[in-house]
């Protein structure tokens, strides 16, 4: 039998990313964007990197002495900041030590999975969704099992959530506020997941971790807060990055917390595990200048109020226009029904004219498409006749 030339693990994720690595490369084969193109599609930064940001880098950059630049884990301020703020907003005591600092969201995903899944248990993620989770679960040598929000206004559906619990189950994501819907879960929905995962982990015989994954935490609209699923659930996992508070996703820096109302004999332990994923899978800590920036980087944030003010602006324009959709209470996303069925064909429309969206399709919301506010204040004027021109010609 022939030997395929890599491993089947990663021939599974890559099956997960397939649709939208596809749509990215189709993007990059193609011509460019074009000078004057409105790009809404990954959430990349289309204006120019916080000050406070580069500041602090280069600050942290230059070295006191012969060991700046060698191996080390975690940068002891580093934690003690994330774990000081933490108890400040969250009204728990956190540990330094029950802090991991990672290379990103991404970084503190895989070591949350890495450091409690057994090959094939299974992970509940929300559909729609960020669209690398089934990619990291796979990564991490789980099976991934998707459940649908409500299709109704995308809550958690926790009868939904629950009927897909097995002996198998070992995590539940929960995304809040939501990427890409934009929800924040109420705190009655968190709190009935809560009792439904104390209740099928009794049941099982062991514990069913909730995987808390809020890059957007702090990016909110109006009267809206953030509500983390840890302060319903004991054995909560929180996941953040300042990729998007910062808006530089290129640099890597997140944290993986332990909740604080888990046992401490379950903290020890992961404590460790989370460590030695982190080692073994590549020495994945984030890299010790962007550690050592942490505590300024804590302080900064991109300016919500003026994302909120974008919100506001594409979904009047876009409603004008004749589109449907929700207004988010948070992240920096709008999901509109597309025109037509085929998000697909409506996408490839509205980039001809240079206005580049992600289709639905390829992030689990066929039929709508998804807009990142990452694009400046100029892309979002310049793009709104365009949506408005592109809606008019499938109904004529
Ligand atoms: C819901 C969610 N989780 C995790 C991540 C990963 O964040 P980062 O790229 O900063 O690691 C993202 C990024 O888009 C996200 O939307």
């Amino acid at each position: 039998m022939p030997i395929a030339a890599v491993s089947s693990r990663m021939l599974a994720v890559t099956e997960e990313m397939r649709a939208v690595m596809d749509f990215a490369q189709r993007v990059l084969e193609g011509d460019g964007l074009g000078p004057d193109a409105c790009d809404f599609m990954f959430g990349n930064p289309q204006e120019p990197p916080l000050r406070g940001l580069v500041d602090a880098l280069v600050r942290h950059a230059e070295p006191q002495d012969v060991h700046w630049f060698g191996y080390q884990k975690y940068d002891a301020l580093a934690r003690e900041t994330v774990a000081r703020k933490l108890s400040e907003t969250r009204g728990r005591s956190y540990e330094p030590a029950d802090i991991a600092i990672t290379a990103g969201g991404f970084g503190a995903i895989a070591a949350a999975l890495l450091a409690v899944l057994e090959v094939g248990d299974e992970v509940i993620y929300p559909r729609p969704g960020w669209f690398a989770y089934g990619a990291q679960i796979r990564g991490a040598a789980g099976t991934p099992v998707a459940v649908d929000l409500s299709p109704v206004n995308f809550d958690l559906d926790i009868e939904k959530i629950a009927a897909s619990i097995t002996p198998r189950t070992r995590v539940v994501v929960v995304n809040t506020p939501h990427n890409t819907t934009g929800r924040i879960f109420p705190r009655a929905q968190l709190d009935a997941l809560a009792d439904m995962l104390a209740a099928a982990s009794e049941r099982h015989g062991k514990v069913i971790y909730l995987l808390a994954d809020e890059p957007y935490a702090r990016l909110v609209f109006g009267a809206n807060a953030h509500i983390s699923p840890a302060e319903s659930y004991p054995h909560t996992l929180i996941a953040y990055s300042y990729g998007k508070t910062l808006l530089a996703p290129g640099e890597r820096l997140g944290w993986l917390a332990l909740g604080a109302d888990m046992p401490e004999a379950d903290r020890m332990r992961l404590r460790e595990a989370v460590d030695i994923a982190q080692v073994s899978h590549g020495w994945a800590f984030a890299g010790r200048t962007l550690q050592r920036a942490l505590p300024d980087l804590e302080k900064l944030c991109i300016d919500v109020t003026a994302l909120e003010r974008r919100r506001d602006r594409m979904v009047e324009g876009l409603r004008a226009a004749g589109y449907d959709l929700p207004v988010p209470e948070g992240t920096f996303y709008l999901i509109p029904r597309s025109p037509i069925p085929d998000d697909m064909a409506f996408a490839a429309r509205l980039a001809a004219d240079g206005v580049w969206v992600l289709p639905g399709s390829v992030a689990q919301l066929p039929g709508r498409l998804r807009i990142s506010l990452t694009a400046n204040d100029v892309m979002v004027e310049r793009s709104l006749p365009v949506f408005a021109h592109a809606i008019r010609q499938v109904a004529a």
